[in-house]
């Protein structure tokens, strides 16, 4: 019996991962316990559905950056990037001031942003930041930009990342993000451009190569 619901659990997780949407380890436990007779079908579904709702509540909070946006956009990124400029792979330099994006307010607060750019059919996030992790913030922008790049007939999404980003790493894989390339080293040509970049990045980690990221939206 064990066996028979990890197998199936391995089944829908699979499916879903294609999706982009794998199963959390609380999901896992939930389908385990309905095997088990622990709760109902019917209780959970309930549970997921006020989950989603709560998720819909806050796609619905996420809003298109506008002109009278700006100002509090460049003091967020400066404060969370140290400029608004942003290097890529082998030196392509990006300012994300003027880049398209959207945005999540608490109050007055930005609590979430995601710049990207889409160009011949194919969306490359440049930035994403959550303030409150873990409720689903990080998720719901990445969606909202691949919604809004498949209704502007972009077929791939691209984002790079650091070798230090052991969250996003495992963030944009579990969201149906493939590794397509590997820049060794190029924190040293974004060094050039951004002198302040420390050498040691996030949990202490040598800070030193770029990762490319890509997924069929
Ligand atoms: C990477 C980053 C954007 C993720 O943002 P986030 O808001 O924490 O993302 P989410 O909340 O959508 O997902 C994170 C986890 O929370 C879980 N989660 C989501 N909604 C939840 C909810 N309502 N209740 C409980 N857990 C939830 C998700 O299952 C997910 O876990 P998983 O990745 O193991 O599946 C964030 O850590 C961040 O801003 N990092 C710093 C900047 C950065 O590195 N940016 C990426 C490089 S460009």
């Amino acid at each position: 019996m064990k066996k028979s619901i990890e197998s199936t659990i391995r089944k829908i997780n699979g499916s879903m991962a294609l999706e982009g949407m794998s199963l959390t380890e609380e999901d896992k436990n939930r389908i385990r316990d309905i095997d088990e007779g622990k709760t109902t079908i019917e209780l959970e579904i309930g549970k997921l559905n006020k989950k989603y709702m709560k998720n819909d509540a806050m796609m619905d909070t996420i809003k298109k950056i506008k002109d009278e946006d700006k100002k509090k956009i460049i003091d967020f990124l400066r404060m969370e990037w140290g400029s608004t400029i942003m290097v890529l792979r082998e030196g392509e330099v990006f300012d994300l001031k003027d880049e398209d994006g959207f945005v999540i307010y608490d109050k007055d607060n930005i609590i979430g942003l995601i710049t990207y750019r889409i160009t011949n059919n194919r969306c490359e996030i440049l930035s994403l930041d959550s303030k409150i992790e873990n409720k689903g913030i990080g998720t719901g922008l990445v969606e909202k930009v691949k919604e809004h790049a498949k209704n502007n007939q972009c077929s791939l999404c691209r984002v790079v990342t650091t070798n230090d980003n052991l969250k996003a790493i495992g963030f944009f894989q579990k969201r149906g993000f493939h590794l397509v390339n590997l820049y060794v080293k190029a924190m040293d040509t974004v060094r050039k451009i951004k002198p302040d970049v420390p050498k040691k990045g996030m949990d202490n980690i040598p800070l030193n190569d770029e990762l490319e990221f890509e997924m069929n939206i």
